[in-house]
């Protein structure tokens, strides 16, 4: 059996851009995934690049800083490596919060746009939002022009420590690595690592106009995602593996939209989805060495859009045996909970 130097066990955005990245750093590598590509929480995802979402907790935000400083240079990357385009739907975000005081130029758009945002304290952001589904597809093609095997519908059962790297047991037979990263997403894996799914419905919608800003409050998000379409999102609902989308719940979040954006009121709604989001249980995630030639990368929660870059450069860093900047502590994947 021919032994690689690394296999992904999961193919979402986190682990498709881990593997280019150990690709580019000369590593052969296979990726394994379940099901399709891309098509789990990245394909749910809303796209926000939300460094400074005062929801995310405190300790996040070293990670989500280094993942900004990183995305140009990484999106260009993945665009350069699959040709395809991977563009930027909107530039900031009217971010209105339970406390605080709003900014001047703030409340200007919030009139500007017609938004009914009394109640919140409102502050204009620099920040960008992407298609989720943009980037999976990318990501997918840059790894197959650059000659690492995505194995879809391969179920990886076990893996077992070799003399020489590991062995995975997996749906289509075995491959042998030196080295494994868990990709799972809210999946324990293999290994019953400590995440959990987090279900989010979410819809999109066709406006009659379009708007240029992501508005996001802790109640509800709207990002619009090129023309008149508008994704408006989330529930945060503890339901297991479900994935179950419920019209009273999409109701409940288009009324709450509606309160918010009224012209949202005339759209219709084009598309319903959800999407189980990694949890982890301090909600940072869990990224680096497990043990010896075993890695993770894992339980992003909110933010596994925004936070690929560094997650792909730190476990790029780790493998390859640099050294990693002192802020990865705080997510090492073999911490204690
Ligand atoms: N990143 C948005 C959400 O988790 O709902």
């Amino acid at each position: 059996m021919q032994r690689l130097d690394v296999a992904v066990v999961g193919a979402g955005v986190i682990g498709l851009a881990v593997a280019l990245e150990l690709r580019g750093r000369g590593f052969s590598v296979v990726v394994a995934d379940k099901g399709e590509p891309a098509k789990e929480a990245s394909w749910a995802a809303g796209g926000m690049l939300a460094v400074d979402d005062p929801e995310n907790p405190a300790e996040l935000w070293p990670l989500s800083a280094w993942s900004r400083e990183l995305y140009p240079e990484f999106l260009a990357r993945v665009e350069d490596l699959s040709d395809l385009r991977i563009p930027l739907r909107t530039h900031r975000c009217l971010q209105g919060a339970h406390e605080g005081e709003s900014s001047l130029e703030a409340l200007q758009l919030v009139n500007e746009l017609g938004l009914k945002g009394d109640g919140y304290a409102w502050t204009l952001q620099t920040e960008g939002s992407l298609d989720p589904r943009d980037l999976g597809a990318a990501l997918r093609a840059a790894c197959d022009r650059n000659g690492i095997a995505v194995k879809t519908m391969c179920a990886v059962e076990a893996i077992t420590r070799e003399l020489d790297g590991w062995k995975l047991a997996t749906s289509q037979g075995e491959i042998a690595a030196a080295r494994v990263v868990l990709c799972t997403g809210s999946w324990s894996g293999p290994r019953q690592l400590p995440v959990f799914p987090r279900k989010g419905q979410m819809m999109a919608v066709e406006m009659e106009a379009p708007l240029d800003t992501v508005v996001r409050t802790p109640e509800i998000y709207l990002i619009p995602r090129g023309g008149n379409r508008l994704v408006i999102g989330a529930t945060i609902e503890d339901a297991g593996y479900d994935k179950t989308v419920h019209a009273a719940d999409i109701a409940a979040l288009k009324m709450r939209a509606e309160k918010l954006f009224p012209p949202v009121a005339a759209a219709r709604v084009v598309e319903t989805w959800a999407g189980l989001r990694p949890g982890s249980p301090d909600g940072l995630p869990l990224i680096g060495a497990l043990e010896e030639g075993l890695y993770a990368a894992m339980g992003h929660y909110r933010n596994g859009i925004q936070l690929v870059a560094a997650t792909a450069r730190a476990l790029g860093l780790e493998v390859a045996g640099e050294a990693l900047p002192q802020i990865m502590t705080a997510y090492a994947a073999n911490r204690t909970f």
